[in-house]
């Protein structure tokens, strides 16, 4: 009985031990260092993919190129807002994933969107689009918030599934 007792005492104390030397042993700074972007363990928000990736073309807050109604001389379209003040939400989330995966060229039309499947995952893509939607709050057309035609638009075209990342 006694002997039970010290038995389970130890598996006791080894497994307290064990825990707080797997806690102890992990600085906790490592995971609130603000500038882990270089940390690719670390999954980076939709908004840090935007400002690393889109801001030069889109702008820091979405809003285009300036003139982005005009063509260049060579005929192709200024990066256009994201920020809802665009036709940004005309698009389904499955166009709006393909553009940004396969660039403009690679949806069929002669663009400067370059492709970013190599330097997105399916996870960034989709984080970068959902803050992309997010500067939408508050726009409206016609009395509707846009976000609503694109919801309805993405049921028949969501996001492709984890198991096919580039469509
Ligand atoms: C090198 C500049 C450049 C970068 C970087 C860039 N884009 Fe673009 N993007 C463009 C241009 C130019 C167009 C217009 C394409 C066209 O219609 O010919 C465009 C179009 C788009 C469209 C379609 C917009 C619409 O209203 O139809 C989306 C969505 C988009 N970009 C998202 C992104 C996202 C998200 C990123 C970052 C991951 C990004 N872009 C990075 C240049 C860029």
């Amino acid at each position: 009985m006694s002997t039970l007792f010290t038995a389970a005492v130890v598996v006791l104390t080894v497994l307290v031990a064990t825990v707080l030397a797997a806690c102890g042993g992990d600085p906790p700074s490592a995971h609130t260092q603000p500038d882990s972007s270089s940390n690719v363990a670390e999954p980076r928000s939709g908004s840090q993919i935007y400002a690393s990736t889109c801001a030069r073309c889109h702008g820091s807050d979405g809003e285009g190129e300036a003139n982005w109604m005009t063509r260049k001389e060579n005929g192709r379209l200024r990066p256009p807002p994201l920020n809802g003040d665009g036709h940004t939400w005309h698009h389904a989330d499955g166009v709006l994933y393909r553009i940004v995966s396969e660039g403009g060229t690679g949806v069929g039309f002669g663009s400067d969107m370059p492709p970013f499947k190599d330097e997105l995952s399916r996870e960034d893509i989709i984080a970068v689009l959902e803050f992309v939607k997010s500067l939408w709050e508050g726009k409206e057309i016609d009395g509707t918030p846009i976000a609503e035609p694109q919801q309805e638009f993405s049921l028949a075209d969501p996001y492709p599934g984890p198991e096919q990342p580039s469509p």
